[in-house]
């Protein structure tokens, strides 16, 4: 029988970082810890049930200091209420980011752009992955859903200087039309049957077309073609929410980050 959704989303949390982390435990905690180059992971409750406590991220935020990585603290806040309060005691600031199942039809939007997923088997796609992190880089540099001037000249001036790193966990997307090329980009990351949609992000210059709505919904399709029983993703913001929601995303909760330098 298929697990409840915060369950599978939980089981979900604890999978994905041990495909490229190894877990250390800290109590209630388990601080996901890279030996690469990655971006370095969070901690989260361990799983399945962990009911943090200060000690426990008292221990955390000391290894994290040790280890030279940012203090950085990820959870579901209806699997692990308790967490809030331990986590803001402490000081810090917690994002609440709408959490969001894909609950019936998916429904795309018409757009004036093609939007293809990236095939690791094809010639190029190391070159499509750069792009890939080129547009997510600029996107995520002016977050918010308004449009604005970084366009596609900046995209070619940036996209010479990013290494594009492949991620096998990882599936992308790029919407592209026949004017300015890419333009918007997104991923999936998988464990089990389980895909989480992420880094979905459109260059402020094309904006409001419609484009973050239609990448979201060809991964999510993708990730149904390819077996997956569960897609989710997590939202920013509420006006970021509205994309998801036009797709066939319903909110279930909230997922909590917090976060200091
Ligand atoms: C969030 C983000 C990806 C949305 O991308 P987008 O391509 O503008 O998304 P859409 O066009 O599908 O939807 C955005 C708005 O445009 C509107 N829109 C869509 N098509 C439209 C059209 N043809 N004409 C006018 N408005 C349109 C939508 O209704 C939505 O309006 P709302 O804000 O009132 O709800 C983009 O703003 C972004 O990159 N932000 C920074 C990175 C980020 O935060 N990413 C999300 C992480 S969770």
């Amino acid at each position: 029988m298929p697990l409840a959704p915060f369950a599978e989303l939980e089981s979900f949390y604890d999978a994905v970082p041990r495909l490229d982390a190894r877990a250390e435990a800290y109590g209630g905690l388990t601080l996901f810890v890279r030996d690469d180059e990655g971006f370095p992971y969070y901690a989260r409750p361990a799983f399945p049930g962990g009911e943090p406590t200060a000690a426990d991220l008292r221990a955390v935020r000391e290894r994290q200091r040790e280890l030279g990585v940012s203090q950085a603290f990820e959870w579901v806040h209806e699997t692990t209420p308790g967490m809030l309060d331990v986590v803001e005691r402490a000081g810090f600031t917690v994002l609440r980011a709408p959490l969001l199942v894909l609950d019936g039809p998916i429904r795309v939007p018409e757009v004036d752009a093609v939007v293809r997923v990236l095939d690791p088997e094809e010639a190029g796609f190391l070159d499509d992955v750069a792009v890939v992190r080129t547009i997510a880089q600029l996107a995520f540099s002016s977050p918010g859903t308004g449009t604005g001037e970084t366009g596609p000249r900046d995209r070619d001036a940036l996209l010479p200087t990013v290494t594009p790193v492949h991620v096998p966990k990882f599936r992308y997307a790029l919407a592209e039309d026949s004017v300015d090329g890419a333009v918007a980009t997104g991923m999936t990351q998988r464990a089990g049957d389980v895909a989480e949609v992420v880094g979905v992000g459109t260059l402020p210059s094309a904006r409001r077309r419609g484009l973050g709505a239609a990448i979201t919904a060809v991964l999510a399709q993708d990730a149904l073609d390819h077996g997956v029983t569960r897609v989710f993703l997590s939202a920013g913001s509420e006006d970021i929410a509205r994309v998801y929601e036009r797709v066939g995303f319903r909110r279930i909760g909230t997922a909590c980050i917090a976060e200091t330098e």
